[in-house]
């Protein structure tokens, strides 16, 4: 069992990831005006939930993903973490041309050293906490996190043998379950070197999926449910369905 100063050091070592590029074209005409992810939910601007999910689990050292049209809302947003007890640095993803295209610029900020990844526009009722702990016990590869869903043709797809996931299926047409691959990725630094060898999809995207499956073929990809609610706040109904979440949830945020 280790100490609360080891998991402490421990926690400080890794480091978060906030994506939150992407065009955010399902919220026009809002997204015209400020990006997606810093549209208000709850009573602050979305990525907020995202940073403060990071800092509550002990992580400070924290990269914001952006486009080059918001990267300047961002700044004025978040600053330099002053306010949240945190570091950012921001990169700039040119085009969007997926979530794993969007990682790669997290390179040099991991620096050799093991990754949460966040996409900035999911929201959950509870803490990730207990998630990123099992990670820190986790020698190598990767962790995703899985919720039961009623809907699960809009998400990446667990298919489930016992305890293991054998497979992910992004957006499949016939989902073989109903557990969704929620926006909350843990890698360790070979991520990077898997997403070089990632081909862009029939949607020409490079898929997140992608890089969760070679994960798998190494035999290395564990996972966490979510407790609580989940949503993937990119439509005007989740969006409502976001803000009741965070203007019901407890006050851990
Ligand atoms: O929300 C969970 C789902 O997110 C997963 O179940 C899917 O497997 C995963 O592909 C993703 O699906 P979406 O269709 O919701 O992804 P979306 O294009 O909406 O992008 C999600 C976030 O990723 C968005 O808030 C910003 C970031 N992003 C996305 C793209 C395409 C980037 O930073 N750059 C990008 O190029």
């Amino acid at each position: 069992m280790e100490s609360s100063a080891e998991v402490h050091k421990l926690k400080t070592m890794l480091k978060g990831v906030i994506l939150a590029g992407g065009l955010g074209t399902r919220l026009h005409p809002l997204t015209k005006v400020t990006s997606k992810h810093l549209l208000p939910v709850g009573n602050e601007p979305m990525v907020f939930h995202s940073v403060k999910q990071l800092t509550t689990a002990g992580i400070t050292d924290i990269l914001i993903v952006t486009n080059p049209q918001y990267v300047g809302d961002f700044v004025s947003a978040l600053g330099s973490g002053k306010d949240f007890g945190c570091e950012f640095t921001y990169r700039v993803q040119e085009e969007a041309k997926g979530i794993a295209h969007a990682l790669a610029l997290a390179e040099g900020f991991a620096a050799g050293g093991k990754i949460v990844v966040l996409l900035g526009d999911n929201i959950f009722e509870a803490p990730i906490q207990q998630a990123v702990s099992d990670f820190h016990a986790q020698q190598t590869g990767a962790r995703v996190m899985l919720k039961q869903v009623d809907d699960p043709e809009r998400y990446g797809v667990a298919t489930l043998d016992g305890n293991r996931i054998v497979a992910i299926e992004e957006k499949p047409i016939d989902p073989k379950s109903n557990y969704a691959v929620v926006g909350v990725y843990f890698y360790d630094a070979s991520v990077f070197e898997i997403i070089r060898t990632v081909e862009p999809s029939a949607r020409g995207e490079y898929e997140i999926t992608a890089v969760n499956n070679a994960y798998i073929r190494r035999a290395e990809l564990e996972y966490s449910l979510v407790q609580g609610k989940w949503v993937d706040a990119g439509t005007f109904d989740s969006l409502t369905e976001a803000h009741h979440i965070l203007s019901n949830s407890s006050n851990w945020h």
